[in-house]
């Protein structure tokens, strides 16, 4: 059932401030331009086509998050633009410049924990710009900062395995922003969390964007997630992998946790669960059986 509210309400609606938002967006510089991007994996069984002909757009400083089915393409599409995997057709541009493996322009923070285990916090923060050649004490300083920034500097000491899961996160943000990358590409890095730690690292991320001259791409499965954090949405469908649409989302910024249940949050929800999960699917979750019990025994 659709609540009443949501059904005299177009999430295309937008506030005029959101409106202005959203025409001052789309004034910036494009960081990152995708087109026509195609990827086809061979397969015993024959060719998988993970991705077909995705376009799309994200401006500087922007929140973009990814959303879609399982298996519609979204780590294919993330690992793509960070080069860690090829693509079949289209290009992928940074800048204006195509992109041609991986480089220290685009973070990358994974879902499972990436951390280098026998390096302590301070170390893997440091990581990526000693393997770019820097040196000296500015390296050091320069982490202390992004480790400051994530709020963990009574840790810079401490190993992997003596933090807890949202914190490992919190250092694996920090290592991906002490590159000073362009974009960062998050591929559902608060999946593993519970709901408290990962409602706790939605509001550190957007303040960390919001202070930061830096662009996100974020994949998640949660809506609530992506309406929080985002500015536009893009949805996927599979089979293959394309883009269904992009949804701006006409939630007001700042965001905060009251708006979770505003008409407009509610009602972006309820499109992009239209989306994904069409009602023709929701049928087919009927499990076929049989009655065991007398009648009369409900429960319901
Ligand atoms: N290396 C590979 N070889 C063959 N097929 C692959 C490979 N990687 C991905 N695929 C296929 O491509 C499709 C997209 O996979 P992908 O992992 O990108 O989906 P996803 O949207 O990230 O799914 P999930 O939401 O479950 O993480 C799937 O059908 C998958 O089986
Ligand atoms: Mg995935």
């Amino acid at each position: 059932m659709i609540p009443p509210v949501i059904d005299n309400l177009d999430y295309r609606e937008q506030s005029p401030e959101v409106k202005d938002r959203f025409t001052k967006l789309k004034q910036r510089p494009v960081v990152l331009s995708v087109d026509n991007l195609g990827k086809t994996f061979p397969t015993p069984g024959g060719e998988v086509t993970a991705l077909k002909g995705v376009d799309f757009e994200v401006f500087r400083r922007e929140f973009m998050c990814v959303i879609g089915p399982s298996g519609c393409g979204k780590s294919t599409l993330i690992r793509i633009l960070a080069g860690l995997e090829v693509e079949t057709n289209g290009q992928v541009l940074l800048d204006g410049n195509p992109v041609a493996g991986p480089g220290p322009d685009r973070g990358m923070v994974f879902q499972s924990y990436t951390l280098f285990p026998w390096l302590t916090v301070k170390q893997n923060v440091m990581f990526g710009p000693k393997m770019e050649g820097k040196s000296g004490t500015s390296v050091e300083a320069d982490a202390r900062q992004w480790i400051d920034l994530v709020g963990l500097s009574q840790f810079e000491n401490s190993y992997p395995h003596q933090l807890s899961g949202g914190m490992k996160q919190r250092v694996a943000i920090a290592r991906a922003l002490a590159n000073r990358p362009r974009i960062l590409l998050m591929d559902e890095p608060f999946g593993a969390l519970d709901a408290q730690t990962r409602a706790q690292m939605q509001n550190y991320l957007l303040q960390i964007w919001r202070n930061l001259d830096i662009t996100i791409l974020f994949i998640t499965h949660d809506l609530d997630e992506a309406v929080y954090l985002s500015d536009r949405i893009l949805v996927l469908k599979a089979d293959p992998g394309e883009v269904d649409e992009i949804i701006e989302v006409p939630v007001p910024h700042p965001r905060s946790l009251d708006q979770f249940i505003t008409p407009e949050f509610v009602a972006t929800k309820h499109r992009i669960n239209q989306l994904i999960h069409p009602e023709s699917e929701s049928k087919e979750d009927v499990l076929p059986f049989p009655r065991m019990t007398a009648e009369g025994d409900d429960v319901e």
